[in-house]
Parts: structure tokens; C-alpha cells; sequence
């Protein structure tokens, strides 16, 4: 199966995924990073990690669909089955939820539906809530609304701050996703 993974920032899933994929030995490889922040980190680590690039600051599209129909285009030269997104801070519109049905899938930092949004971590901390997590899911019209996938729970501990936790969730989203992916690849 070839990949695209979709980031906007640091990127650690990305990396993660990238090295998981080749360490597991799966019949699976990253073929592109799509990138929307062109000064984003996650663009170092391609580099590093010889993936290939297509990044574009979304103003320069005169909207959602042009911009989409710009990564598709891209997608469909290097023949992608399966996009992974990772850290991708928009919601994907119909151009590509129509081109890849059931073959988009996004990675939350916290036990959905509980949490959705941009600060899952963060949301989860201040309600004070003795438990978290991280959920694997399809894509839909929705902000992290899709089927579940997979999840796992991290517990929140009374001597944590919003670092511990965020750490401790980002090493469980790593693990998760790569599992997750190599469960999916097997039962195709
Ligand atoms: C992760 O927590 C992911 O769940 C969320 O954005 C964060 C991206 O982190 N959607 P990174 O860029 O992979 O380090």
C-alpha cells in the first residue's frame, strides 16, 4: 500500500510512522508527506528521512477545493491508496473525501467522542478527568467525528502537568497508529 501522510506542525507521528513501517517489515511505504505550513518541522524530518514533499501555504489557493484538487492531483501521480493524517489541522473537504472513501484516516490525542477539536490534551487536563486517551478513526465530513478505529486509554495521574501528559499521550499515539495501521494492512 502506498501512503501519504498529511501534517501541519512538529510532526513526531509522522516520524514514528515512517520508521515503524520500515522496522515492521509491512507491505506498506510512505510515499509523500502533504504539508499546508511550509515552515512547519515536520519538513526537516521528511528531509531526513528521504520521504518526498508537497507542501503549499493554503492562501495561495483561491479556496478548499482548489487547494484539494492541487494534493489529489499530486496524490494520484504517485499512485496513494491510503492518507494518514498526522497532525493536520484542517478539516478535509469533499474533493478528497470523495477520491479516498474509507481510506483517510486521522489520529486524536484523546478518548473521542469525549474531547474532539484542537486541544484534546488540553480539554481533557482541565476537566479533570482521571482518564484520557488516543483514537484512531476514518475521516468524515466532521471534526473528529468519523467510525473508531482503535483506542487506548493513558491515564491522567494527580502528580501530572500538561507536559507529563502530553508526553505520555504523544508515546501512546505512536504506538497506536503503527499497530493500528499494521492490523488494517493485515485484514485487507
Ligand atoms: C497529535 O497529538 C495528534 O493526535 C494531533 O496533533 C498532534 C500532532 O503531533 N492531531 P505531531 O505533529 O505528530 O508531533
Amino acid at each position: 500500500k502506498k501512503i501519504a501522510i498529511f501534517a501541519s506542525g512538529n510532526g513526531s507521528n509522522f516520524q514514528a510512522l515512517v520508521e515503524g513501517i520500515k522496522q515492521q517489515q509491512v507491505a506498506a511505504q510512505v510515499v509523500l508527506l502533504v504539508c499546508d505550513q511550509p515552515q512547519a518541522y515536520v519538513l526537516q524530518r521528511a528531509q531526513q528521512l528521504a520521504i518526498p514533499v508537497w507542501t503549499a501555504a493554503f492562501n495561495q489557493f483561491s479556496d478548499k477545493a482548489a487547494f484539494e484538487t492541487a494534493i489529489l492531483s499530486e496524490l494520484q501521480q504517485r499512485g496513494v491508496e491510503l492518507i494518514l493524517l498526522a497532525g493536520y489541522m484542517r478539516i478535509i473537504g469533499p474533493t478528497l473525501l470523495q477520491a479516498y472513501p474509507q481510506r483517510l484516516i486521522n489520529i486524536h490525542p484523546a478518548l473521542l467522542p469525549n474531547f474532539p477539536g484542537r486541544h484534546g490534551i488540553e480539554d481533557a487536563f482541565a476537566a479533570g478527568v482521571t482518564e484520557t486517551g488516543v483514537t484512531i478513526h476514518y475521516v468524515d465530513a466532521g471534526i473528529d467525528s468519523g467510525p473508531i478505529i482503535a483506542q487506548q486509554t493513558v491515564p491522567i495521574k494527580p502528580s501530572d502537568d500538561l507536559a507529563s501528559l502530553s508526553q505520555r499521550i504523544h508515546q501512546t499515539e505512536h504506538r497506536l497508529y503503527l499497530a493500528s495501521l499494521v492490523k488494517l494492512l493485515a485484514n485487507q
